[in-house]
């Protein structure tokens, strides 16, 4: 083999990633560029070649989850000193992580941040060659880089990004200092690999961005989000668009406009409203009142009757009075989501809300976060029971991890479907008869008997 090509044949190499889609995407990309240089995939971290972990800060647990599974790596690394350790995503972009790095764990090999993954093959040769520790994070914000290849967990589905960062600032987030200042990929970049994925039998896209509702905005385009999504429907092959996460700030009425005339896009929203509470709002510098996420609720469901609703919802702001609290269980109450993600507020190093006093006690927070997802459950299983008797299009994901005999997917309002049927109605979008609705799931059967 010749050394400067940088082709490696049978190595192997193993990603965990912790965090949202963002981070899965990142992970695509990383498998893709290892693939480029000859890596295969192995579900067993001990037997790598390399061994990566792609971090999130969201919430203290994810910090401690890293931590955890780095505990792990030391063994692995003590028994084969020749993988490389690697450790990249948004916890790498503090200063204070690093330190810990470079303090307790100096038998990592390679720390990068979420600004230059471009750069990963490089930084890799360099350590392969070298054999020397690199530590190399940026914090200028992160330019765009286009064509960067990606090895996607379905052949049928696929993450799109369609910017990067956040300015939003909401009091109580890492993710402004993690991913740096808003910016937008080129519509023509994004229709183009669109074009690109669906000559290779890609059927749904998921656009995502932190808040995708104000694509373009802060980059000066002409073409904001609801346009980027009518060029999007044109695309042949594409049969399902979705997207994430909108801010309700930003949720124009020509993005709901396009829900009506856009047959591909989903008729499903998640919309984070983190608490129903105006004054909480307003400490999470949020931008809007409960009354305006309201209105827009009300706005969607009359432009799309069937349109899901799901939401990401925070207890124990500092601050948040039971009567705060009491606001967000009447907003439940009123707009009935689907379904939501529930977090206790976890205090995150260097963000506004770090400083606010009214911490809230943890059992006050625990309190409260039960007696939501108590409700929470309850909505969701009451709605996912009315789909009962109903026929609805599933495409077709692959075996279910929890029951081998049956095949899971989703429904285009989002809900996870499992039923019985061939391995073979992978990626295909099947007529599915609900027979019962669950808290999480529907459970149903294929109607034609040409899927069974
Ligand atoms: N950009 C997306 C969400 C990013 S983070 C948006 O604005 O909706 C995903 C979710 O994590 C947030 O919606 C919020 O509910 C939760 N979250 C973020 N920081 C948190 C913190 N410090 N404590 C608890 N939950 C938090
Ligand atoms: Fe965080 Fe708010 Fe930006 Fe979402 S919009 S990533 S919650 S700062
Ligand atoms: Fe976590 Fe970073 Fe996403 S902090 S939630 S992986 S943007």
């Amino acid at each position: 083999m010749k050394k400067d090509t940088n082709i490696i044949y049978n190595k192997s190499y193993n990603i965990t990633t912790f965090g949202c889609q963002m981070n899965e995407h990142d992970s695509e990309t990383l498998a893709g560029m290892l693939e480029e240089l000859g890596y295969v995939e192995k579900p067993n971290r001990k037997e790598v070649d390399i061994a990566i972990i792609n971090t999130c800060s969201v919430r203290e647990n994810a910090d401690k989850r890293f931590f955890g599974t780095l505990g792990q790596l030391k063994k692995i690394k003590e028994e084969r000193p020749e993988t490389v350790v690697a450790v990249c995503g948004c916890m790498m972009q503090q200063q204070h992580i690093i330190d810990t790095l470079k303090a307790k764990y100096p038998w990592v090999d390679l720390v990068f941040g979420t600004h230059n993954i471009h750069q990963f093959p490089e930084l890799l040769a360099n350590i392969l060659n070298e054999r020397s520790k690199i530590v190399d994070i940026r914090d200028d914000g992160g330019d765009i880089i286009e064509g960067l290849p990606a090895k996607r967990m379905y052949p049928f589905k696929a993450y799109v990004n369609i910017m990067y960062g956040c300015n939003n600032y909401c009091t109580y987030c890492i993710v402004p200092y993690t991913r740096g200042r808003e910016r937008s990929r080129q519509p023509e970049n994004i229709v183009n690999e669109v074009k690109t994925l669906a000559d290779s039998g890609v059927k749904e896209i998921t656009l995502l961005g932190q808040n995708v509702n104000s694509y373009g905005s802060s980059s000066g385009f002409s073409r904001d989000f609801a346009d980027l999504i009518y060029m999007l429907n044109d695309t042949d092959g594409i049969e399902r668009i979705r997207f994430m996460t909108s801010h309700p700030k930003d949720l124009s009425d020509k993005l709901i406009q396009a829900f009506k005339e856009c047959n591909k896009l989903c008729n499903c929203i998640h919309l984070p409203v983190q608490s129903g509470s105006t004054k909480i709002l307003s400490r999470m510098n949020r931008k809007y009142s409960k009354e305006d996420y309201l209105l827009l609720i009300r706005k969607l469901r009359s432009a799309v009757p069937e349109i899901a609703i799901t939401t990401d919802i925070i207890t124990g702001f500092p601050g948040e009075t039971e009567e705060d609290f009491d606001e967000t269980m009447d907003l439940v109450e009123q707009v009935r989501f689907d379904s939501a993600f529930t977090f206790l507020y976890s205090i995150r190093k260097g963000t506004p809300a770090e400083k606010y006093t009214e911490q809230v006690p943890e059992a006050v927070k625990h309190e409260r976060f039960n007696r939501l997802v108590d409700r929470l459950n309850e909505i969701s299983l009451e709605i996912n029971r009315s789909y009962e008797g109903r026929t609805v299009f599933v495409l077709a994901e692959g075996q279910s991890k929890t029951n081998p005999r049956t095949i899971t997917g989703r429904t285009k309002t989002g809900k996870l479907v499992n039923f019985k049927g061939p391995l073979k109605l992978a990626g295909q979008i099947v007529p599915v008869r609900i027979t019962e609705g669950r808290t999480f799931s529907l459970f149903g059967e294929v109607i034609e008997e040409k899927y069974r």
